[in-house]
């Protein structure tokens, strides 16, 4: 959470700053600021609100913002309440040392009262002030940043990123990590630090990703790394194949609409990095995945968080059922603190958008040093978790803006498939005939997405009677449950509606009691032999005054006379149906996000790369 940028070279830094922040709004935005170097001088602009409020703020000052050299945060709070002084950036006195942060410094009331004791006061309520302190204290013995910077970072305890400019250095900005994500971008005579890609893409694609408790100098077009002791260490450079274009709305309205829209060709792009030529078979070789480590598998564990955690227990059904081997799935942030025993031969499989996510990083490293291997299923090329998992499968959803995840997920759901295939394939668990029909199967879910979105005005005309809707049930069973989680999350996240996903079975143990007249009732129901179960628990619901909404797939009798609503999806082997039932779903949480006139892209409270706990 937080967005961090920073930028040393030879064109005016606000505009870049300004604008490479709006790309990272996602990361948080309850409040914003720059601080820009010109010759010996720092200025400071920050507020509590948006990018575009700064942007404003900053066009009406009476002497323009200039300098070749700054540092830019947009925040998501963690310590103190959003307002313009906890805004980042935060200083030193005489403005030595100015900073912005992304993460957590835990052990920053320890270091405000060492700090307080050498006569040191603080203005902020942030923990990330205290870290600033500490710096310049260090910097004032040192006069030298990367001294500096080593001697506090043995000191500050938490996750960080630190992007930060030293009043008697100008021309310089330096960052360090610690379990946040920096990279940094390389330009003609000019280079970037950023959270994300997505924020320098338009200046340039050549990028160095920093390792943890790495530290980084740029001065104009000269990037130089170095370790936490503060000795030089030498850096691939990587290109980034990701488009720039990519990272804007391209005509729609909002990025979640456009990102819905792209789900299709991320599908088609997943499955395409692990097809053969002849479209026949998938191949794991490139993944580090041969048959005897497929067949070596005994257990498997995911572990992931929000969507991903729901494309996960999508997979645990879809894994059992074609491969036959034992499927736990966890939420990152229960996992890493459960003392459950791990399998020896067990694979864990760690799902994550960013790659970032902190209790899924920690989750995974817990499994390593248990020596359980991991598989990781990414969308962003050179993640923390990317880089520390044994293997990756990257989803090829491209970047994705939109809080409310839905391309990514969409991909999640592609890996964790053909894994089931692969795992089942290399086990003997499934006939040919079989697998070369899903194989085939698979490969139509684009066009049959592209079908569904072809109809999303009959979504748009009914979302139409939630806007005063106070509460909403989805219900399913089994793979239909899976995706009632992620479709009643979609509705919550962005429409702030209160909404929960119920396994169907359970609606009579508690749930039906919350029904009202007029509550919204989705029913999921693409399972053949669960038609009927379902079926009767939303007749049940009808009779206690619901209003029956089905995602249902074509083909499927039920409920015909007592739904409310039907939206009919295109058959497809039914391990797959979750790829396509979820598509309406999405649409429904975003337009009833839309009828409410809320920030579909930027909803409230929420951040879309989770790096603290
Ligand atoms: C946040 C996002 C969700 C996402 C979750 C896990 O809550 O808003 O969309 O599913 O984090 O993030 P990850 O990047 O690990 O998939």
């Amino acid at each position: 959470m937080c967005g961090i940028l920073g930028y040393s070279g030879e064109r005016q830094a606000a505009e870049i700053l300004l604008d490479g922040l709006a790309k990272l709004e996602y990361r948080g935005y309850d409040s914003a600021g720059i601080a820009v170097v010109n010759g010996d001088k720092i200025t400071v602009e920050k507020n509590k609100g948006r990018i575009q409020t700064l942007r404003e703020r900053i066009k009406k000052n009476q002497t323009p913002l200039t300098g070749t050299f700054g540092i830019g945060h947009t925040r998501w709070a963690t310590h103190g309440e959003p307002s313009d002084t906890n805004a980042h950036p935060l200083w030193s006195d005489d403005l030595l040392v100015v900073a912005v942060h992304n993460g957590i410094v835990e052990n920053y009331k320890e270091l405000k009262q060492e700090l307080t004791s050498y006569g040191y006061s603080f203005y902020s309520q942030t923990d990330t002030e205290a870290a600033v302190k500490l710096i310049d204290y260090y910097y004032r013995q040192e006069n030298d940043p990367l001294r500096a910077i080593t001697k506090a970072i043995k000191k500050i305890e938490g996750s960080y990123c630190f992007v930060l400019l030293f009043k008697n250095n100008p021309g310089e900005v330096w960052g360090v990590r610690k379990d946040n994500p920096l990279i940094a971008g390389q330009g003609k005579g000019e280079s970037f630090l950023a959270s994300d890609v997505s924020a320098i893409l338009q200046d340039t694609r050549q990028v160095y990703y920093l390792d943890n408790m790495e530290i980084v100098k740029l001065n104009k077009g000269d990037v130089r790394f170095y370790d936490s002791e503060g000795h030089a260490v030498y850096k691939k450079i990587s290109l980034v194949t990701w488009d720039s274009q990519a990272a804007e709305k391209g005509g729609f309205e909002h990025f979640m609409m456009k990102e819905i829209h792209e789900q299709a060709r991320a599908v088609k792009d997943t499955l395409r990095s692990v097809l053969n030529t002849d479209a026949e078979k998938f191949d794991l070789n490139d993944l580090g995945l041969n048959d005897e480590n497929l067949k070596s598998v005994s257990r498997i564990y995911i572990v992931a968080c929000g969507s991903a955690y729901h494309a996960g227990v999508v997979a645990q059904y879809v894994i059992e059922d074609l491969a036959k081997i034992p499927v736990r799935v966890e939420l990152a942030s229960e996992f890493r603190y459960r003392k459950m025993p791990l399998e020896k031969n067990s694979l864990a499989i760690i799902i994550s958008q960013s790659g970032e996510t902190a209790d899924t990083l920690a989750a995974m490293r817990l499994a390593k040093n248990n020596g359980i291997k991991t598989l990781a299923i990414v969308n962003v090329v050179g993640s923390t978790i990317a880089r520390e998992a044994d293997n990756v499968f990257y989803t090829m959803a491209g970047p994705e803006i939109a809080v409310a995840t839905t391309k990514a997920y969409s991909g999640q759901l592609i890996a964790c498939y053909i894994l089931a295939l692969e795992f089942a394939r290399a086990r003997n668990e499934i006939d040919r005939n079989y697998y070369s029909e899903l194989v085939r199967d698979i490969q139509r879910l684009p066009e049959k997405i592209d079908e569904i979105l072809d109809e999303k005005e009959r979504i748009k005309e009914i979302a139409g009677s939630f806007i005063d809707s106070e509460g909403a049930f989805y219900l399913g069973r089994n793979i239909d449950y899976a995706v009632a989680m992620e479709g009643s999350l979609k509705m919550k996240e962005i429409s702030y509606v209160h909404s929960e996903a119920i396994a169907a079975g359970e609606m009579k143990h508690g749930p039906i009691s919350l029904i009202e007249r007029g509550m919204l009732i989705v029913g999921i129901l693409t399972q053949k032999s669960l038609y009927a179960k379902t079926a009767s628990n939303m007749i049940e619901a009808k009779s206690r005054g619901g209003f029956i909404f089905n995602v249902m797939t074509r083909g499927c009798e039920f409920l015909k006379d007592e739904a409310d609503f039907i939206f009919y999806i295109p058959d497809t082997d039914e391990h797959f149906a979750a790829s396509l039932a979820v598509i309406p779903l999405q649409l429904l949480g975003y337009y009833v996000a839309v009828a409410r006139k809320l920030d579909v892209d930027k909803p409230r409270n929420l951040a879309k790369s989770v790096t603290v706990e």
